[in-house]
């Protein structure tokens, strides 16, 4: 079975063919951070005006490097949500033009369940049950995976999503978007240790994240350290946010090392613990931060030690694209799960269970 998938929840726009839920094909990404850097975040106006521009192309040009055309394909897989609804809005509805016309069935597919199935590509191995955990910049989510299609949320967090708070304290420093890869990238200069930024608790349920008290923490420790104080130059045009440049780079390199440290420590935490209230042995890590490399380094060691099997996507699949929007498609098709019809429409809020 060829699914073709199409994603266009936030600011990529991406086309994949996949075989058997598992074999992917082609997988065709248009990045819009560039004309979403300049504003230290996704504008979804702007998110909605390129997807419209570039969502034909990158379907025709999955197809061809598929080596394929829509005759050959049996379903389309789109994401319906959670995202920005213009974003979600042109997927869809392109999804829909597609399948009347070519009288293919449609299949809707949850983003975060697209997240949670990202690691089965290229893995035959990988079956269900299994621990999830989703950290993307809209998501970070503890979901038990008892069977295709069959999801317990067991945490998710209260405020921020993890990524976000890559993101803001990027923009604080003025260090580009997205914020994640940036960060990654400038903490490997520096001590992790350096600086205890305090951690969340939930007292309600222990499984939960908060993460946008740690962006305030780092901007109370760059205003009230002497060593950052003395080091900081603060640019503030009138009515726009402060932002901080660190001119001593070990420095920076050390505030950063430790906020990254204490958000994959939190992240680490949780699923630990969900996995051992689930006795399972095998965690799946999806969404943009699960490139992470101090997330990654850290699971391996926490799974070394306790002895669990770990699983990533391949670094391409973590962020947003549409291989995992037509593997998780697949496997609604498979537990014939009401096949949408035409009337399918954009669901900004879509819970996953
Ligand atoms: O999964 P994704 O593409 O989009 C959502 O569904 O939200 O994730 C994007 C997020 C951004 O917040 C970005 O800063 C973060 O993933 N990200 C990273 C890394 N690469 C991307 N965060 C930490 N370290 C990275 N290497
Ligand atoms: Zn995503």
């Amino acid at each position: 079975m060829l699914i073709l998938g199409i994603e266009t929840s936030c600011d990529d726009t991406a086309a994949s063919v996949v075989r058997e839920g598992r074999e992917m094909l082609s997988g065709v990404i248009s990045s819009q951070d560039r004309f979403h850097r300049k504003y230290g975040g996704v504008v979804p106006e702007i998110a909605s005006r390129r997807h419209l521009e570039t969502v034909n192309l990158i379907i025709d040009e999955a197809l061809e490097c598929a080596g394929c055309s829509f005759d050959d394909i049996d379903a389309i897989a789109v994401t319906q949500g959670p995202g920005l609804v213009g974003s979600l809005l042109i997927g869809i509805m392109t999804a829909k033009a597609l399948a009347y016309v070519y009288s293919k069935p449609l299949v809707a597919v949850n983003h975060l369940e697209g997240h949670i199935f990202s690691s089965l590509i290229g893995r035959p191995e990988l079956e269900p049950p299994f621990l999830s955990l989703i950290v993307s910049g809209g998501h970070s989510d503890l979901i038990w995976v008892n069977d295709y299609c069959d999801y317990e949320v067991m945490g998710r967090t209260r405020d921020d999503a993890a990524g976000e708070a890559f993101d803001k304290v990027a923009k604080y420093f003025n260090l580009g978007y997205p914020g994640g890869p940036v960060i990654d990238r400038m903490a490997k200069e520096g001590n992790p240790e350096a600086i205890i930024f305090p951690r969340a608790k939930m007292k309600d349920n222990r499984l939960d994240f908060s993460f946008s008290g740690i962006k305030t923490a780092v901007v109370n420790y760059v205003r009230n350290t002497s060593a950052a104080g003395k080091n900081r130059g603060i640019k503030q045009k009138k009515g726009k946010p402060e932002v901080i440049e660190i001119k001593d780079k070990k420095l920076m390199a050390d505030i950063l090392a430790s906020f990254q440290n204490t958000v994959v420590g939190m992240l680490l935490d949780n699923t630990l613990a969900a996995a051992e209230i689930k006795n399972t042995k095998t965690i799946v890590i999806g969404g943009g931060v699960a490139a992470n490399s101090c997330l990654r380094r850290k699971f391996r060691e926490a799974a070394e030690k306790e002895g669990l099997k770990l699983y990533y996507p391949e670094i391409s699949l973590c962020t947003d694209n549409a291989a995992m929007i037509a593997c998780a498609g697949y496997y609604r098709i498979k537990k014939r799960k009401p096949g949408q019809c035409l009337a399918l429409t954009a669901r900004a809020n879509l819970p996953v269970t």
